[in-house]
């Protein structure tokens, strides 16, 4: 099974960018973490980070070529992006994916509580800081069957 993390916009600045939200884990860190987990459970993982959409779009596909799931965090595009929702939709019936949001977009402004991707989603992990990747990818390493079996 393969797994592409697909982060968006501003994600690269982790670590600097308003650490009372986002803590001082760096990306960096972030793509250790994820896949010290992913070679213990054996899964193939990519790491993809980008502050252009169309780069973004462009991961998707290929992920969808190589029928992989998804753990995406797409940072502000979240909010915005119906090119995006329509990229995953292609992922959402393949493997599936995972919305990850470091933050509990729930307890912010009210624009953070829209997100063109979730309904799309296997699943939604919000607040739980860095560890929501971690989670996201052990949901999909212990069920590895496909969603229609
Ligand atoms: C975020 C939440 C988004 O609203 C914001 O635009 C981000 C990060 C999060 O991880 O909490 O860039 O996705």
């Amino acid at each position: 099974m393969k797994i592409v993390v697909v982060n968006g916009p501003n994600l690269n600045r982790l670590g600097k960018r308003q650490p009372e939200i986002y803590g001082t884990t760096t990306l960096v860190d972030i793509e250790k973490l994820v896949r010290a987990h992913a070679d213990k459970a054996g899964v193939e993982l990519d790491f993809v980070q980008s502050n252009h959409e169309g780069v973004l779009l462009d991961a998707v596909h290929a992920a969808a070529d190589d029928n992989a799931a998804i753990i995406i965090n797409p940072g502000a595009f979240t909010h915005t992006s119906v090119a995006l929702r329509d990229a995953l939709a292609e992922i959402a019936d393949g493997q599936g994916y995972v919305e990850v949001h470091i933050s509990n977009v729930h307890a912010r402004e009210p624009f953070r509580q829209h997100s063109y991707l979730s309904d799309k989603a296997r699943g939604v992990i919000a607040g739980l800081g860095v560890y929501g990747y971690v989670a996201a990818l052990g949901f999909f390493t212990q069920d590895l069957t496909p969603k229609d079996a």
